[in-house]
This record gives C-alpha cells, structure tokens and sequence, in this order.
C-alpha cells in the first residue's frame, strides 16, 4: 500500500494519501440524487442528447503519461519494455435500498479499487482508465468524495477518464432549464486547466486531472488510448449527429478519424498499440443495454478513412464482464471488444436467453459466458502483444476469471495449441454457477 514515499508528479501532482487509513462504512453525504429522476425537467428532456463541450481552449487533444507520472516511473516502463494499466468503468458506489445498505454498496466499489490500487505496487500498475459513470446518478460535485476521492484514495498513479451517461445527465426543477450544467462536476474533475487540489474531493490529496476535454488521446509508452465521449441517453451510445439525426457536433469523429491517421505509422512500425474507449458498448449482450450500432458505424467509418483499426475496444456501461471478438478490416483483424462496467454500483444480468459461449452472430463471437462479478480489468503490453485479464476481489485476494491475448503482429488472438501462444480465455465455471441472483 502507498507510504510516505508516494509518487509527486510534475507540476506537484498528487495522488494517493501518504496513509489511505480504513474503507468508509457510511457516506459522507448520503445519495438522494435517484429522485431526480422524477424531475421535470430529466421526464421531459431523457431521450435527448447533451451538447459535447468543446475542448479546453488552447489545450492540444493528445496527452503524455509522462506529463503525469515523471520521468522516473516512465523510465521504469522503457527498462521494463512494457506497460501495465487498469480500466473499468460504472465503479461509483450509490445503489441503497431495501436489499442493499450503504456498507454494502460501499463494499462493491472498495473492494475494486482496493485491489486495483494493490496492483500499483505488485504488477506496476502505471495508471487507471476510467470508463465512465464515476458518479451516480447526475454527476453531481458533492458526491465525488463518496464515490471517487475516497475508494482511490490509496491508487497512487494518474486516473484518467471518459464521461458515462450518468456523469453528463441533468436534471431540474422546471422543464426548461437544467439545474446545473451537464458535465459541470466531471469537467471540474477530469479538465481542469491546472493540477491543483479539487474543491470536491474533501481534503484528499489527489490532484484535479487535467485532460483537454471529454473526448482526447492518452499517448503512453507502447500504447496509446483514444477516448470518446458517447453522451447521456440509457441507449445508445452517440458519438456524432449520425447524419443529423442528433443535434450535436461532428467533431469528436473528425477528432477520431485524425487521431487513427496519427497513429497509424507507428502502430504500423510495431511501436504501439491502438486501443479505443467509448462508455456506451457497440457489441453487448447484457440484459438492459442493447449494443450502439450508430456509434459502431462512426467508429467504422473513421477507422475506414484512416486505414486502422483498433487492437482492442474497451466499454462499460452494462455493469457485468463480457468479452467479444469482432473481425474487421480488409484482412479480418481480430479485436476484443470488452465490457468492463463492473466497477461496483450494483450489477445486471446478461439476457436470458442467451446460449452458451461461444456465441457467433455476423462479425462477432460472444467468447465467454458474461460474467456478473465486481472486478476490473489489468491491461499490459509491449506493442508486439496486449494481454487483458478480468480480475475480481474475492476472500483470498484477487481472482483472475479471464483472460485473452493479441498478438499485435499478426492481429489474431493467441490460441491455445497454437505454437508460442497461450490459451485466448480461461472459461468461467458452467453457465449458471457464476451468475447472481
Ligand atoms: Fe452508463
């Protein structure tokens, strides 16, 4: 766990406390917010998009690590030759009710970014990826100690993050007008201009991130990560107007198909690999949340345009472990597509009647049965191979409950049997035995 001897990053980024101390067992400012749903103006107004703010002014849409962690951690990345991360998404604790107390939903989350925070330490860990919905269920400021500051309080890397359609919901008490801003608490947040401490993050030493905007690139060593902003509705994800038919802006794909073209020649050099994060799933097989095919379509255009396709697409929104293969391009690459919304508020269910995996439908194989478990992903690469593994908090520590390799060069997943190669997934138990009820 951090000591005294945590990381300061350039510019005097903070990020873990010197002495994290012991779980919450109640919030400081319990979640009355599940009201709003009843307000005036989020009745009239939820099956409308939100305006995408504009990037910070003046502020370029690409970041280094480097900028984050210091020269020091990013020369133990370059003597290691490779990279470790985490990502996941819909962590914010709120969801109390009749079944489910406080202690108990703020278990889900700890539990996630406890273990995650171990991993600083045990494998390196080099920062977090947040996959949206960090605060629950408007985004608001006052509560992202409860829900945020304090489960990572103990994570001593950089974290950033993609909004979720819960971090950009509004509501009000009229129908006309928001009561605050969408996005207001997460630009606060995640784009602040500068790195100092954060008004809401309750005397907690963690530096207000500073990314560009709700949409940018994280360029590490050996991986660089495009992070797209998919907008407020339940479903589907929305990146752009789709032709008109959403009143909002182009720009995010003119960004994404910009930053493909970017990347290309040194994802094609063998220096990098590629990966895309949108909070909305184009592919899922969850029971509530239908997979984006408009955004699919957008990423598929842009990706067409620049001649590139990502070597993995990381989602979360539906809040269980699903891992598809999809195969695109002119040479069928294969690419996982990966929910990760098990980040601890409360989990969903695949649907019903789904068969066992592997489950093919067009270009894409549901591999593994969906897993509806807390956990979190733990990513490394070396931009010859990306290795992601589902991991979930048990009793005895962590528990590795899945696991697939790409091979970077041939764009193909490593298979078991296959010379050099190790086995594309570790099954879960039988269908049934994994899943709540
Ligand atoms: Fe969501």
């Amino acid at each position: 766990m951090p000591t005294s001897q945590n990381l300061i990053g350039p510019g005097g980024r903070l990020f873990a406390e010197p002495e994290p101390g012991r779980d919450e067992a109640t919030f400081r400012v319990d979640n009355t917010s599940e009201a709003y749903y009843q307000s005036p103006y989020f009745r009239l107004h939820q099956k409308q998009v939100q305006p995408i703010p504009a990037p910070r002014r003046g502020a370029p849409p690409q970041m280094n690590l480097a900028d984050f962690i210091g020269p020091q951690v990013a020369s133990a990345i370059g003597t290691a030759r490779k990279i470790t991360f985490h990502a996941v998404g819909d962590s914010g604790a709120a969801k109390v009710n009749r079944s489910q107390g406080a202690a108990t939903a703020i278990g889900h989350e700890a539990g996630v970014a406890d273990a995650m925070a171990r991993e600083v330490q045990t494998e390196a860990a080099s920062f977090f990826f947040h996959l949206g919905d960090v605060v629950y269920y408007f985004g608001e400021s006052q509560y992202y100690y409860d829900q945020f500051y304090e489960p990572f309080r103990a994570y001593d890397r950089p974290i950033f993050a993609i909004p979720g359609n819960h971090d950009g919901m509004v509501f009000g008490k009229a129908s006309s007008l928001p009561q605050v801003p969408s996005l207001e608490g997460f630009l606060r947040n995640f784009c602040a201009a500068k790195p100092g401490p954060s008004a809401d993050a309750g005397g907690l030493v963690r530096s207000a991130m500073t990314q560009p905007g709700v949409y940018f690139t994280l360029d590490a060593p050996y991986v660089s990560i495009i992070g797209l902003y998919s907008n407020v509705l339940e479903g589907p994800g929305v990146l752009s107007s789709q032709g008109g038919h959403y009143p909002v802006s182009d720009e995010q794909l003119t960004f994404l198909k910009s930053e493909l073209e970017r990347l290309a020649p040194d994802r094609r050099a063998g220096k990098r690999a590629v990966v895309l994060a949108l909070h909305h799933p184009p592919l899922s097989a969850d029971a509530r949340h239908a997979g984006s095919t408009g955004a699919q379509n957008d990423i598929d255009h842009a990706c067409q345009a620049a001649g590139l396709w990502p070597d993995l697409v990381l989602s979360g929104h539906a809040h269980l472990y699903q891992r598809f293969t999809r195969r695109t391009g002119p040479r069928s690459k294969e690419t996982p597509y990966i929910v990760a919304g098990s980040g601890g508020f409360a989990t969903t269910r695949p649907q019903a009647k789904l068969p066992p995996a592997p489950v093919t439908a067009g270009d894409h194989t549901l591999e593994v049965d969906p897993l509806v478990d807390f956990g979190y992903l733990t990513i490394t690469t070396d931009a010859r191979t990306l290795k992601v593994s589902f991991r979930s908090p048990s009793a005895g520590g962590v528990k590795q409950l899945d696991s697939v390799t790409v091979n970077l060069e041939t764009e193909r997943l490593e298979r078991a049997g296959a010379a050099g190669g190790r086995p594309a997934s570790a099954r879960p138990p039988a269908a049934g035995s994994r899943r709540r009820p």
